[in-house]
């Protein structure tokens, strides 16, 4: 059982840097967790501390149920592997992979066949006299990746391993990585690339500024961002967001923006009630927009008057870079051989199943979630 669990976990830098801020989370065995967020937001901090390779300012860290704020990293029963392989350059392939159990007295015969085992999993059987400097980079990296799972550790920690590849290569990669994680044990794993974490996170925890602001399945942190920041992250193009006010008119409530007024569902009503003629942001996604069709959709129907900026082809569809009349720009997809001008006018359907309304800021507050007791805790 490798359990991790970090409580109340704070890391101050010398000079006042606060990497990580009143950390919680709990990660079970053999689970596939994916810390995501913004380069500088506390990731690689947080694989440190878990590591013993920092010094906690406050809280605990515990594997396995025991407090390991004191453990020394040799006596952690982690592996770290980073984004850089770090290889010595003068051994051999195996002998990289070996090394480590050779410092720990484990005998010869043992470490041949872990090494050999951990080759076969990697498909690196053939490579194991060559030296660092004549592998490919995605060679280096199940190198680096075999050298940790030889050690056979309770807790496997990724530093954005896969940040050195390719395009083509990071996605076979992250598809052995799933597969790979069956026979591995607990793995927390860092990035800043949202798909990478979408794809292959049991669970995926959203950092900014040293916080966890949301944790659950991908599914979850896609279809239920709890704020502004956490829709806006995960999801390519982004979520798009409309900044504007809320009016009630008539016992019905509306979302305006300059000459746009768009009826908002009674199912949302209950959320609406006191925020009468305050800022909102009306969140939605690029798939939830649609060029509108006279034929198709009635004037009653919820719309925005935009204008096409750029138009970027991706084959058999196309995004549509639009901004409305009171300056808000928005993203969306379209198929390719129904493409408008550039510069047209243009009349968006939007979905209204599928719209968020968060508080104004960077961080605003999911409205529809928080008062729906819809909060999914990291602890
Ligand atoms: N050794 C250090 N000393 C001082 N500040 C640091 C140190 N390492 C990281 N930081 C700062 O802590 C914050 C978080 O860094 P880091 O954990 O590396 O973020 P990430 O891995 O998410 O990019 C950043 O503001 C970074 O500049
Ligand atoms: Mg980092």
């Amino acid at each position: 059982m490798a359990e991790v669990h970090l409580a109340n976990v704070t890391k101050i830098y010398p000079g006042g840097v606060k990497a990580v801020d009143d950390l919680t989370l709990r990660v079970s065995d053999r689970e596939f967790i994916v810390l995501v967020g913004p380069s500088g937001c506390g990731k690689t901090t947080t694989l440190r501390l878990i590591a013993g390779l920092e010094f906690l300012t406050a809280g605990r860290v515990s594997i396995s149920g025991g407090v390991v704020n004191d453990v020394r990293p040799k006596d952690r029963d982690v592996a770290m592997v980073l984004q850089s392989y770090a290889l010595y350059p003068h051994m051999s392939v195996y002998n990289n992979m070996a090394f480590g159990l050779k410092l720990r007295g484990v005998i010869k015969r043992e470490i041949d066949r872990k090494v050999r085992s951990a080759a076969g999993m990697l498909g690196i059987e053939g490579l194991l006299d060559r030296k660092p400097n004549a592998l490919s980079s995605g060679q280096r990296q199940r190198v680096a990746l075999g050298r940790a799972i030889v050690r056979a550790p309770k807790v496997f920690l990724f530093d954005e391993p896969l940040s050195n590849l390719d395009a083509r290569l990071r996605v076979q990669m992250r598809a052995e990585l799933k597969e790979l994680h069956r026979s591995l044990s607990t793995t927390i794993y860092v990035t800043h690339d949202q798909e990478e974490a979408m794809t292959l996170g049991d669970r995926v925890a959203v950092m900014n500024k040293g916080v966890i602001q949301q944790c659950g399945s991908p599914l979850q942190v896609y279809s239920q961002p709890v704020n502004r920041f956490v829709a806006g992250f995960i999801g390519t193009p982004p979520m798009n967001f409309l900044e504007g006010r809320l009016l009630r008119e008539g016992g019905h409530y509306y979302f305006t923006e300059g000459a746009n007024k768009i009826r908002l569902p009674q199912r949302l009503e209950k959320f609406l009630v006191g925020r009468e003629n305050r800022q909102i942001v009306l969140g939605i996604r690029p798939e939830s927009l649609a060029v509108k069709d006279g034929s198709k959709f009635s004037d009653t129907e919820p719309s925005l008057n935009v204008k096409v900026d750029v138009i970027e082809p991706l084959g058999n569809r196309s995004d549509l870079y639009i901004t409305t009349a009171a300056g808000n720009r928005l993203v969306c997809r379209v198929e390719t051989n129904s493409l408008p001008r550039n510069g047209a006018e243009l009349v968006m359907h939007l979905n209204m199943d599928q719209v968020h309304l968060f508080e104004p800021g960077d961080e605003g507050v999911n409205i529809i979630l928080r008062d729906a007791g819809g909060w999914s805790s990291a602890g």
